[in-house]
């Protein structure tokens, strides 16, 4: 399998690259479908199906990371799987694998997950060997959106809310190698090693970058704040990654000025998997 030709859609964004370099390394053709035109990638769109037909010709494979929670969700999602699933079974490509979200049918109540369980049926019904693989939250998406819950010297999180956070080094590579194996439906759900609730994530980045900021819990009422509570996201009976959230925030985290490092750190990526391979 090592000369496939294979399309990572979205692989410019966070969870893609990191699935690129890894199919790089196997000795795959990569070829990388981003709306920017950037110089090595095929200029398409999901939202409407431009650059799909030159994107998948003469691909064997495509693992599909693209997605677009804030704008354009529906269409460049379901929509969009479903355009590049056509030109794709045009194309002959063999298998498809897409990534979503662990308890996204548990929790219907946001709109993002109510697209991606549509859009898992759309990869289920079609007529390209598929893979699906569930992931929880990466801890990116974490420290992104806790940077966001910092408000002058208190920081607010949603009360009790359960996540297991997994190191996108994690993913990446059980992406790639369900993408170098033969189509599997359904595998199981990925997740980190530690279900925390939001407090403690909270707890553990202030500490992380050497603030001292009160936590304020807020309840969130609804069906929606209950899911999470309930833990509709996490996967305790699922695979379970290594790297919990203080080892990732340790990486990402100057310990001496508590400074956070801003863009997505390459050579800190290079160090969290030195850890994973020794962790084995
Ligand atoms: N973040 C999480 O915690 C998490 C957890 C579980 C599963 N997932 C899933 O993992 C996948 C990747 O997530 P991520 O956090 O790595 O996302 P990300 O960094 O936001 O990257 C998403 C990529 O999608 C591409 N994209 C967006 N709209 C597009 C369009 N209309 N046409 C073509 N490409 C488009 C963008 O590429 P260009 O800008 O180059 O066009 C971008 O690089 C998603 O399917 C997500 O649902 C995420």
């Amino acid at each position: 399998m090592s000369s496939s030709e294979v399309l990572v859609t979205g692989g410019r964004g966070v969870l893609g690259s990191e699935v690129v370099d890894r199919l790089r390394a196997a000795g795959c053709e990569v070829r990388v479908l981003s709306r920017s035109g950037q110089l090595g990638t095929v200029r398409g769109d999901l939202a409407t199906g431009a650059g799909h037909y030159e994107a998948v010709r003469g691909v064997d494979i495509i693992v599909h990371c693209a997605s677009n929670p804030f704008r354009k969700t529906r269409q460049t999602e379901v929509g969009g799987t479903e355009r590049l699933i056509r030109a794709a079974a045009r194309a002959g490509v063999s298998h498809l694998v897409y990534v979503s979200i662990v308890g996204v049918d548990r929790n219907p109540h946001y709109r993002y997950y109510r697209a991606k369980l549509e859009t898992e049926r759309v990869v289920e019904r079609s007529e390209l060997p598929w893979t699906i693989l569930r992931a929880t939250q990466f801890h990116d998406f974490l420290l992104k959106v806790l940077r966001t819950l910092e408000i002058g010297p208190i920081m607010t999180v949603p009360k009790g809310f359960l996540f297991q956070p997994v190191d996108i080094s994690e993913v990446a590579g059980r992406l790639t190698e369900l993408a170098l194996s033969e189509p599997a439906g359904r595998v199981p759900d990925l997740g980190g090693p530690e279900i925390l609730n939001s407090a403690e994530l909270a707890r553990a980045y202030l500490e992380a970058t050497r603030q001292r900021k009160r936590i304020l819990e807020l309840s969130v009422p609804g069906k929606l704040g209950r899911a999470f509570r309930e833990g509709a996201q996490t996967c305790p009976d699922g695979m379970r990654g290594r790297v919990t959230w203080e080892e990732f925030l340790r990486s990402r985290i100057d310990p001496a000025t508590g400074q956070i490092s801003s863009a997505y750190d390459r050579t800190k990526v290079a160090e969290r998997r030195h850890h994973e391979r020794h962790a084995r």
